[in-house]
């Protein structure tokens, strides 16, 4: 922690889709302990409300899956705040399915909460940083945005789609001062993917990783958090990966 942690963020506003559990929860908790305020959106309302309780911040319940309450929310949320210097897109769904048995509607909801969901709260956001000249954006991303795997070809394509769609942001904003990002963590343990965890899986997961172990949500919130400060402001476009080496490119 350096000398100035718990202020760097102070006077800053903070949108953290996904937050109520796991790497967006501590994205949360690690934005509001640098003083940012922070809404989380969220469709679990018990842990949304009780991490925001938590934090200090606020809670609004959200289905993401439904682009008109993907705009009410972030609306709220924007109003709420009077304006959003930070969007955080972390929710995110996984679905782990042969391709044989691949259904267009899996694939359209993972698109639709992975991907549109993203597109909806930085129309949101742009509202108020456009006249600001100032924001950032993280968006999360997945190694299988570079690695693909099998049995996750919608999970990797709409991953791929948030890495593409964040360089075209980056492109179409930086002249209005908002930097946007996507960070590609590897296997971090939360309940994503716990369905089907077992220790094997852990072990080989482990393995491929140059440093011998997973990610962790502080590994990944700590990337978030500074994408957020002023030591980050020339980096746009990037697919930052987390992932303890196991991607390198
Ligand atoms: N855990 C990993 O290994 C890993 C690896 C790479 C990328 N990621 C990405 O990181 C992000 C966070 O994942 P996590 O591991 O913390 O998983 P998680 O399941 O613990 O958290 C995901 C959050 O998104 C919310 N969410 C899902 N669908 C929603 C919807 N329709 N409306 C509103 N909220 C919704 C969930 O309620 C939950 O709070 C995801 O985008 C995920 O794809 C995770």
């Amino acid at each position: 922690m350096s000398a100035s942690a718990g202020v760097r963020l102070e006077g800053r506003r903070a949108i953290v889709t996904g937050g109520a559990r796991g790497i967006g929860g501590r994205i949360a908790q690690t934005l509001a302990g640098e003083g940012a305020e922070v809404i989380i959106l969220d469709r679990l309302v018990e842990e949304g409300r009780r991490c925001a309780n938590e934090i200090g911040g606020r809670y609004i319940q959200v289905d993401l899956a439904d682009p008109g309450d993907a705009e009410r929310a972030a609306e709220e949320a924007a109003q709420l705040l009077g304006g959003v210097d930070v969007l955080v897109n972390c929710a995110g769904i996984f679905s782990g399915t042969d391709l044989t048995e691949l259904t267009t509607a899996e694939w359209d909801l993972l698109f639709a909460i992975n991907v549109r969901a993203m597109l909806t709260t930085m129309q949101v956001a742009a509202r108020t940083m456009i006249p600001a000249r100032r924001g950032r954006i993280i968006n999360l991303a997945s190694m299988a945005a570079k690695k693909g795997g099998a049995h996750e070809a919608a999970y990797a394509a709409s991953k791929a789609a948030v890495v593409a769609l964040t360089r075209a942001v980056a492109h179409e904003w930086g002249p209005h001062g908002i930097t946007a990002n996507s960070i590609c963590p590897g296997y971090v343990l939360t309940e994503m993917g716990a369905n089907t965890r077992t220790p094997e899986l852990v072990a080989a997961w482990e393995a491929m990783s140059p440093l011998g172990r997973l990610g962790t949500v502080d590994d990944v919130a700590g990337v978030a958090l500074f994408l957020c400060l002023p030591e980050s402001g020339y980096m746009t476009g990037q697919a930052i990966n987390v992932t303890g080496g196991m991607v390198t490119h």
